[in-house]
């Protein structure tokens, strides 16, 4: 397997670079904490390494080094498409590689050897209450898949430490390859008549779910969708997902455990749920006008929700200080494809009007889209208007991060996590108020 072998060469570098810091500069501060940092969701306190991927506040994410346009230029192409393959961008993910062709064919292919789901599987689904949210299904589903973890086995046989990376690589192609298929039963058993359509061999990673999902004949949807989970995979290592999957990794749970603890943080509103919000928000507004309102309009509306106390959802970034180019890059697509459809011009009257109203009163750091202002409204034009399910289409393409920075977190030896908790008395006697 070539991301293998490119994995097993890259270690010894890595390793190197890492024992030189440790050994050298093991002393050197890297920053201060604050009482305000502390209090705050410790936001901003510099805390671990990532090398897959890095958001500059003033450009956005680099996967690898590489920004989202490049990411969706350079990455090779899935058949007749101008969309990038997602084998190509989790070798890019796993190795920092740009792949060839071949090279992101090698991961779909492995993709498609191993994705079929054992009935037990659908079974725990199909037990749960019909009303159980679609997270909560897709988060059960990863945990089903738990006693098939290679890496639990091997460590209970006493495998060398050397060797964790390689079975949580095996773990992560073996649970990433079957992700579409689950997503897909969720929605047809949640939302349909519960018959999903069987994976189609022809079909790359991303359009075989929306082929699954009855959308086999919409080629313009399996582009949005080679498109959305591609950009939807990682945002560096410290969010709510990717800190929650490598805290529970660190203790050397197995893929399937920590990746099922990061998609819990995914569900939560603050984070990954924010595009249901987004989504519902652009609706009410709809409703209420029942039609695209005018500037004014819109202008009041914005005004009146604000003065209420509620956030405009899709927009404000903890990160993030301009317009997120993953927002940039669904618009294009939108202007391609749906330039005329209603919501998405409400989208682009919303993002003409709502930045500089948001920035009024100083208070919001970044007052300019994020890439829930958009995404729901691409879903919603094709015909998925389960509002509820599009963050397990986010689940699905953030598993493509999670898992590689898992992977890379056992390669490098990384140890458990354990950092300290105060009393808020100490804090007091520290600060001399006790
Ligand atoms: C994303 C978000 C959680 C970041 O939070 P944050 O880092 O605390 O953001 P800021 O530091 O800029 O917030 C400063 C103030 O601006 C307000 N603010 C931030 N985003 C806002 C928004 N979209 N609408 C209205 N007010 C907003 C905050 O509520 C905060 O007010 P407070 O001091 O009275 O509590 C926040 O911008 C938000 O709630 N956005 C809407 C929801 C959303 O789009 N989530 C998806 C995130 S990818």
């Amino acid at each position: 397997m070539i991301i293998k072998e490119k994995i097993q060469e890259q270690i010894p570098r890595w390793m190197e670079r890492i024992q030189r810091l440790k050994k050298e500069y093991s002393n050197f501060v890297v920053g201060e904490v604050t009482i305000e940092q502390i209090l705050s969701g410790i936001r901003g306190v510099q805390i671990s390494i990532s090398d897959i991927s890095y958001v500059d506040p003033y450009e956005g994410i680099r996967l690898r080094g590489y920004t989202i346009s490049q990411v969706l230029s350079l990455l090779p192409k899935a058949k007749n498409s101008r969309m990038p393959l997602a084998g190509g961008l989790y070798h890019l993910l796993l190795t920092g590689e740009l792949p060839s062709q071949k090279e992101a064919e090698e991961v779909e292919e492995i993709w498609r050897c191993r994705s079929e789901v054992p009935q037990y599987v659908w079974d725990v689904i199909c037990s749960m209450p019909p009303e159980t949210h679609p997270m909560t299904l897709f988060s059960q589903a990863i945990m089903a898949l738990q006693p098939q973890s290679l890496f639990a086995r091997a460590y209970l046989e006493g495998v060398q430490k050397s060797q964790y990376w390689e079975y949580y690589l095996e773990d992560s192609l073996n649970l990433t390859a079957k992700i579409p298929q689950i997503a897909a039963f969720i929605y047809c058993w949640k939302y349909k008549d519960g018959k999903v359509e069987p994976p189609d061999p022809n079909l790359d990673w991303s359009a075989s779910f929306a082929q699954m999902i009855g959308k086999g004949s919409d080629w313009e949807y399996q582009e949005l969708m080679r498109l959305y989970l591609v950009i939807h995979s990682d945002h560096e290592g410290a969010n709510v997902s990717a800190h929650t999957s490598h805290l529970v990794s660190s203790a050397l749970s197995d893929i399937y455990l920590s990746s099922a603890a990061g998609m819990n943080g995914l569900a939560g509103p603050l984070h990954g749920l924010a595009n249901q919000e987004c989504i519902r928000w652009l609706l009410n507004v709809y409703d209420h006008f029942q039609r695209l309102p005018s500037d004014e309009e819109l202008e009041g509306y914005i005004r009146n929700q604000l003065s209420a106390g509620y956030v405009i959802p899709g927009y404000g970034h903890a990160v993030l200080r301009v317009t997120d180019p993953r927002f940039t890059a669904q618009m294009e697509f939108a202007e391609q494809f749906l330039p005329q459809d209603p919501l998405f011009q409400l989208v682009k009257q919303v993002y003409r009007l709502a930045p500089s109203i948001l920035g009024e009163n100083g208070k919001i750091k970044n007052p300019r889209p994020n890439v829930d202002a958009i995404n729901g409204c691409l879903q919603y034009y094709y015909g998925v208007r389960e509002v509820d399910f599009y963050t397990v289409l986010f689940g699905v393409s953030r598993l493509l991060g999670l898992t590689a920075h898992a992977i890379w977190a056992r390669a490098l030896g990384k140890p458990i996590e354990r950092p300290k908790s105060l009393t808020t008395q100490m804090l007091e006697e520290r600060v001399g108020i006790i």
